[in-house]
């Protein structure tokens, strides 16, 4: 029986970080590189990462741009990272080609990072909860760039797990038509989701929170 991978099934959130672990060099080299080498559309690579640890001066002005809900667990982490992609080609002759797919490029690479963290024992949470203006002036951040999400980057020390859940597969997964039955025999998908289930959602709580 095909199995999902464990670094994705027990990847979740991280909300309780260990506030004395370090980030060393070799590991946020590794987790920028599994974002670099994320496929994207025409190679456009529209991505950029700006990167604080904890006790930099970077991230002591970072955690100053946290919404209160994200302030209470993100800077223990660490590392907080933010994310940006590009909206338009920049003014340079060599520039990049824009693409409307960055955003979307932007997020699989993130997912790299996620699943490279995971694999170094790491864990990450990402959030949208903090003030994107602000963080565009303090960084400099080009007009062809937007800020999109942050990172908390860190080692878990979790005991009180938040549940996790999802929608099950037949709800987002079709044959020919939207809404038609994914073309899959209905105990294979059930034996896919076994065990992730039977939690409280969790979701719904945080979207749209940009700097609350
Ligand atoms: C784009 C994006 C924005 C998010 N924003 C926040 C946020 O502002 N605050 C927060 O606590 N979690 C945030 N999250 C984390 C989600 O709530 C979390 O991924 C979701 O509940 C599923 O939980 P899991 O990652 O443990 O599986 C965000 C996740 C993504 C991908």
């Amino acid at each position: 029986m095909a199995e999902l991978l464990p670094l994705l099934r027990e990847r979740r959130s991280i909300r309780v970080y260990d506030d004395t672990h370090v980030l060393a060099d070799d590991e946020l080299a590794v987790l920028l590189e599994a974002a670099r080498w994320a496929p994207s559309a025409g190679n456009s690579q529209p991505w950029a990462f700006l990167v604080g640890r904890r006790g930099d001066d970077a991230h002591a002005a970072f955690v100053e741009l946290l919404a209160p809900s994200v302030r209470r667990w993100a800077p223990a982490a660490s590392a907080l990272v933010f994310t940006l992609n590009q909206v338009a080609s920049g003014p340079e002759d060599d520039a990049l080609g824009y693409s409307d797919y960055a955003q979307y490029d932007l997020g699989q690479a993130v997912a790299h990072l996620t699943v490279q963290a995971a694999a170094l024992g790491l864990g990450v949470h990402q959030f949208a909860a903090f003030d994107h203006d602000g963080l565009t002036a303090l960084a400099g951040v080009p007009p062809h760039w937007r800020v999109t999400t942050g990172l908390a980057v860190g080692l878990a020390v979790e005991s009180d797990l938040v549940p996790r859940t999802r929608r099950p597969v037949p709800d987002l997964a079709f044959g020919a038509r939207f809404g038609d039955p994914v073309p899959l025999a209905s105990a294979v998908v059930d034996l896919a989701t076994e065990g992730l289930d039977g939690v409280e959602p969790t979701l719904g709580v945080d979207v749209g929170l940009r700097s609350e």
